[in-house]
């Protein structure tokens, strides 16, 4: 079922709360594709009530980033939610969501200087003041989040913790092509041929794991040969980060250890790429 208003959604929170049934909450920018599948399948397994949220947050758009162009198809979506046996579906407006006079923002420090963020000023402010936006407004017992954003999770957990708000907030495997191609909304962007430079993400992190297995330790060593890796496809532009990093400071390290992250953003033509691995 659609539900297009903060106030009917937060009234049909509140029944199930007093119904005592529980609510599971996968928020989403919509275009969705297995990996959005995936969270909704682990939130059915777990919760009584499945609230799936379509919204392109324009405050978590940098100036020259993709707002305008990033791809919607709502039938589409409807289709997938519906065949998933997701309960509602809460896609609200721009202006309901950010009614005239909005002035409020959350913010997360430190987390949010590094990696993605410190190329995308203002991404995660954006990002965690909508995320508290829908948590209040869904009320969800436990929200799911995708790895593939792996920053992204940590920060959720920071403002969840920091915030003691009630929601356990869970993180989700990432869902790769056949080839390792990590699925996103912005695969849509690439050509044929950028498609296959896109792949240079994956095959970089594979082959960094696979070092480590045999025994490198030292980052710099790991990070020139993805370098060398990402930077012989053709249709890569621009290579924004390769870090090697803790799993929950996301510090980078100096000796390479297991349960680290390898994390890199890349441009691919105009598409900003990421992925991630955890070795
Ligand atoms: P969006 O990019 O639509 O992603 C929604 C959720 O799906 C995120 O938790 C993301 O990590 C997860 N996801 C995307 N690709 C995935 C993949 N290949 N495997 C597993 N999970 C994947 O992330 C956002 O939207 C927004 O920032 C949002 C949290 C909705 C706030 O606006």
């Amino acid at each position: 079922m659609l539900v297009r208003t903060v106030k009917e959604m937060k009234s049909l929170a509140r029944n199930f709360k007093r119904e005592g049934k529980s609510i599971g909450f996968v928020p989403t920018m919509g275009y969705l594709h297995e990996g959005h599948i995936s969270l909704m399948r682990c939130s059915k397994k777990d919760n009584d009530i499945t609230v799936v949220s379509i919204f392109v947050n324009p405050i978590q758009f940098g100036e020259n980033e993709d707002l305008d162009r990033y791809p919607r198809d709502l039938e589409r979506d409807l289709q997938i939610c519906k065949d998933e046996g997701v309960d509602f579906v809460f896609y609200p407006s721009v202006d309901e969501m950010y009614p005239e006079g909005f002035s409020t923002y959350v913010e997360v420090e430190d987390l949010t200087d590094r990696l993605c963020g410190a190329f995308r000023s203002g991404h995660f402010r954006g990002v965690t003041t909508v995320v508290n936006k829908l948590f209040n407004i869904v009320q969800p017992d436990r929200a799911y989040f995708g790895e593939k954003d792996y920053q992204q999770l940590k920060v959720i957990q920071r403002m969840v913790k920091d915030l003691n708000m009630d929601v356990e907030v869970i993180g989700c495997p990432i869902v790769r092509e056949k080839d390792g191609l990590a699925l996103s909304s912005r695969n849509k962007y690439l050509s044929e041929r950028e498609r296959e430079s896109a792949l240079s993400l994956s095959k970089a992190l594979f082959e960094a794991k696979k070092m480590f297995e045999k025994g490198e330790k030292n980052p710099e060593k790991i990070i020139s040969e993805m370098k060398k890796i990402i930077t012989s496809y053709p249709e890569v532009k621009e290579v924004q980060y390769i870090e090697i990093v803790d799993p929950e400071t996301l510090k980078p390290k100096k000796e390479v250890e297991r349960g680290d992250i390898i994390a890199v953003a890349v441009f691919v033509g105009n598409t900003r790429l990421i992925d991630n691995i955890k070795i």
